[in-house]
């Protein structure tokens, strides 16, 4: 397939998918990206069928890796939407191009490594390939094909001072993309090793929207990382394949297309549907709303979880009834135990179940220290814990998930970013007051 799919209208119009296209902003070695007039703030990046290396002095047509990277890139930006990271991304169109919020570029590669190979390696002699980061080597390099992509230091990048959509990036904006880069890393590496591939190192771009945020930029696909197969470099998948080629030849070429395609074949299964879900178990209908709250917080970190009413006291076969209900779903489940004044439901179901158990009382103003120890003195042989608010029991349960839960997994260490980064902008607005 050609990646050619732009449609000419007359002498200066052309459309894709409906969506009118403006001028060409600009044009890379990889794609091209066309302004949007009528979706104002976007853009549509068109992929090309080229595939370059060194800095683009080295450079082939591979007919078909237009859709090959479109379809790579999609899938991993629609994990990382989906864990809610802030992304340009908006939407694939066509087989060969997507929208995303058209930005103002941080001319910056943010490289993380976890494993040590490559260039790291010529740039720290003594350091064995293979050497393990936890947490992972971060590294920055200003974008700058005539000079090689030099490496900078966070200095250098405050220095610059670059300005971009009214947005000076100094040290908050340099911490908050630092983060960011992390957080991508983690989510994508653990998703790839649900598909038991190591994720060995990766590059980003950041971009600042019309809006004047940061956001996840530019496209992630087999040239945007190191991805070894049971974490055995001989298997790699990835464009290191087409680097180390002398010579290259069409049956060279057709090898590394078909390791593209296994990748992008790979990703359609990165993020399994999962069976995992919270019950949340009151003892009164009476104590729904805090048991809403607990539901509405696990809704919003990707975990279903449903209502029940049982009275461990007044009707404890009923209970245990419901206990085996779950565990014969073959769903994973943890309990949380709603259960104001004398908590037996908690304890009930932790002696009858091995799913884990979490005690949420509501407790009322006038009686808390009572109603709390009821959940805290449990008999010998039980193992409930107990939270106080809703959001910590939701919080609780999705920690137990992601143990075993990818996306869940993902959600949370989203939610954490999220907080750095909101305290992050909370201080920068707050260090300039003067009162
Ligand atoms: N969401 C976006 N909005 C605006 N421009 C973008 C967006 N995403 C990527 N770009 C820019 O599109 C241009 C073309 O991409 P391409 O990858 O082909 O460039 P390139 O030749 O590889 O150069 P570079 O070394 O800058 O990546 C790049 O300058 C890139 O920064
Ligand atoms: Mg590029």
């Amino acid at each position: 397939m050609l990646a050619v799919p732009v449609r000419r209208l007359g002498s200066c119009s052309a459309s894709l998918e409906g969506y009118k296209l403006g001028k060409l902003l600009i044009e890379g070695k990889t794609k091209q990206v066309y302004d949007l007039p009528d979706f104002p703030g976007h853009a549509l990046l068109q992929s090309k069928d080229r595939i370059t290396a060194g800095d683009g002095v080295k450079a082939h047509n591979l007919a078909g890796k237009a859709a090959i990277s479109n379809r790579t890139n999609a899938k991993v930006f629609e994990i990382l939407n989906a864990a809610g990271l802030k992304t340009a991304f908006v939407r694939s169109c066509g087989e060969t191009a997507f929208i995303a919020r058209k930005c103002e570029m941080v001319p910056i590669e943010w490289v993380t490594r976890r494993l040590a190979t490559g260039s790291f390696l010529k740039r720290h002699p003594g350091v064995e390939e293979g050497y393990r980061f936890n947490p992972p080597c971060q590294e920055t390099f200003f974008k700058d094909d005539a000079n090689h992509d030099p490496q900078w230091s966070e200095a250098q990048i405050v220095a610059a001072k670059f300005t971009l959509n009214g947005l000076v990036i100094g040290q908050d904006e340099v911490d908050i993309m630092r983060r960011m880069t992390l957080t991508v890393f983690e989510v994508l590496e653990k998703a790839w090793a649900a598909r038991g591939c190591a994720l060995i190192d990766m590059k980003i771009e950041f971009g600042v929207d019309t809006q004047g945020e940061i956001v996840l930029s530019d496209i992630i696909d087999s040239d945007s990382w190191r991805l070894w197969p049971s974490g055995d470099k001989r298997l790699m998948k990835d464009k290191q394949v087409y680097r180390n080629l002398s010579t290259v030849t069409q049956a060279d070429l057709d090898v590394v297309k078909r390791n593209f395609e296994w990748v992008a074949e790979q990703l359609e299964h990165l993020a399994p549907a999962t069976n995992s879900m919270v019950v949340v178990l009151m003892g009164s209908p009476s104590d729904d709303e805090h048991c809403k709250k607990i539901a509405k917080c696990c809704k919003d970190l990707g975990v279903p979880c449903q209502l029940r009413v049982s009275s461990a006291h007044k009707g404890t076969e009923e209970t245990l009834k419901i206990v085996a209900e779950y565990e014969g779903s073959g769903a994973k489940v943890v309990f949380v135990a709603v259960a104001g004044r004398s908590n037996g439901l908690g304890p009930v179901l932790s002696g009858n179940t091995t799913y884990p158990v979490i005690n949420c009382p509501p407790v009322k103003s006038d009686n808390v220290a009572q109603d709390v120890w009821s959940s805290l003195n449990v008999p010998s042989g039980l193992g409930c814990t107990t939270v106080v608010y809703p959001e910590a029991a939701a919080l609780a349960a999705a920690q137990i998930h992601a143990l075993h839960d990818v996306a869940v997994w993902s959600r949370l260490r989203v939610k954490q970013l999220n907080n750095f980064v909101s305290l992050k902008m909370a201080d920068k607005k707050m260090r300039v007051l003067t009162l």
